[in-house]
């Protein structure tokens, strides 16, 4: 049967059920992986694919509860099969509300979080990115990671208790419950409803605390493991404690030294094979070249304005004691160019020392078009190294 009776649920209230069900616990599950990830260069195109599918999952959830409770309003519920024990009943009852409440306040906190913050991963066809009215903001989009948050945690206290309860219905009960959803048999005494009036108070008691709680006592904390933030310094690896990334070039015959004040690493590196990778992420807005900063940031060279960043992506191999090198792209205002850097890396009692260099080509990055030759501004720019790492945990 399509339709419910007031024994027995049809078949569209259990398709609603059991693939709200079944999506609903991915995406806890996909959520979860997410939030433990480490976030480093690594895992990045891995996030980035998880949480496209846990958005796109969690907006199919969205669309599907809001045709449920269309047809659920329209429909016959099924009576309880032991209105005498009257916690029981109502302790069912309050946990299927706040089921009900959670397959929208998931969805849509987690929404807004994907409006608010600067894009990361996009939800796919055919939903759209952003919901209208929500604006760009951290503020807002923090609040609503602790709202999404708390929500989860409740959602899954709850489905807890609820697949306990079924559970028991099915094993020490031994009465239709399980079966009633499951393949739609008839149970239940048709004639006893009792009101629902105490559990629906018990639903909104319930939430407002939820989300009450999660607005006031957790909000300056969560903010910090956003999905969206850059890979962060720390990896599995090791922890940059200190750096510096040197710039130098010629300017009229005479060297102009500078750096690189903003920049990130993550570093792995295996001390018995001598192997590793890295990959840093330099913030370009943040160059400083003495006289010819404000040139050299302009649409001629860096183009800040246009890339922000700059990422060095690579493999380290050992080529001889302390010496290393890391071979790999330069991705700088669009262009991606072959780089080695060599370096010396000594380690001692978990803290590593790196100090290198390279030279790169300004013309391989299509940089100084206007100045041709290098009567005015070298080709050559000379990039030094050196940093202090710790070994992490
Ligand atoms: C049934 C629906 C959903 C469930 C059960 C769910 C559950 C979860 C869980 C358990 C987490 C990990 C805990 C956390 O970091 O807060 C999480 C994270 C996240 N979810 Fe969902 N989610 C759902 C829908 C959505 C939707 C529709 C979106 C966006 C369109 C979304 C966006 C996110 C984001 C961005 C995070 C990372 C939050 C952060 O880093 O603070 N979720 N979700
Ligand atoms: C895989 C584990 C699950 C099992 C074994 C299960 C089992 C059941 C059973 C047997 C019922 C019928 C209760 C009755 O007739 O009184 C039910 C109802 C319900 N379940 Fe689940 N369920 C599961 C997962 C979920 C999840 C993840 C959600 C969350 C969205 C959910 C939401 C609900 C709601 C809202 C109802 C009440 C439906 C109504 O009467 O309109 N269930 N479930």
């Amino acid at each position: 049967m399509i339709s419910n009776t007031t024994a027995s649920y049809g078949r569209v209230a259990r398709f609603f059920h059991w693939s709200i069900a079944l999506l609903v616990l991915a995406d806890i599950a996909l959520g979860l992986i997410g939030k433990f990830t480490t976030r480093s260069g690594d895992t990045v195109a891995f996030l980035q694919l998880l949480y496209s599918t846990h958005k796109t999952i969690g907006v199919t959830v969205l669309a599907l509860a809001v045709l449920r409770v269309i047809w659920a309003i329209s429909q016959p519920r099924p009576v309880p099969l032991h209105p005498e024990r009257r916690l029981e009943t109502f302790a069912a009852d309050t946990a299927h509300g706040v089921l009900y409440a959670a397959i929208f306040v998931l969805p849509l906190s987690g929404w807004v979080i994907h409006s608010a913050e600067a894009g990361f991963a996009a939800i796919w066809w055919p939903f759209p990115q952003s919901l209208p009215f929500v604006p760009k903001s951290e503020r807002l989009a923090g609040a609503a990671a602790n709202i999404h948050w708390i929500a989860g945690i409740l959602l899954a206290a709850m489905v807890a208790a609820h697949i306990g309860g079924a559970v028991k219905h099915a094993l020490i009960d031994r009465d239709g419950t399980l079966a009633r959803m499951w393949n739609g048999r008839a149970a239940g005494n048709a004639a006893a409803h009792p009101g629902k009036g105490a559990s629906f108070l018990a639903t909104i008691g319930i939430w407002t605390f939820a989300i009450g709680g999660a607005l006031i006592v957790f909000a300056p904390t969560h903010n910090e493991d956003s999905a969206s933030q850059l890979p962060a310094q720390q990896t599995e690896g090791w922890v940059v404690q200190d750096g510096n990334l040197a710039i130098t070039i010629t300017q009229m015959g005479a060297e102009v030294t500078g750096s690189i004040a903003n920049w990130q690493a993550d570093i792995e590196y295996d001390e018995k094979t001598g192997k590793g990778t890295v990959k840093t992420v330099l913030d370009t807005t943040s160059l400083l070249l003495g006289p010819v900063t404000d040139q050299a940031k302009g649409p001629e060279f860096f183009d800040v304005a246009a890339y922000d960043t700059a990422v060095f992506q690579g493999d380290i191999v050992q080529i001889d004691g302390p010496r290393h090198r890391a071979s790999g792209f330069l991705t700088l205002v669009e262009q991606s160019v072959p780089v080695t850097l060599d370096f010396d890396l000594e380690v001692t009692e978990g803290t590593a020392k790196v100090s290198g260099g390279t030279a790169l080509d300004r013309r391989d990055f299509g940089m100084g078009t206007a100045y041709p030759d290098e009567s005015s501004v070298g080709f050559s720019v000379e990039v030094r190294i050196d940093l202090v790492a710790n070994r992490a945990g």
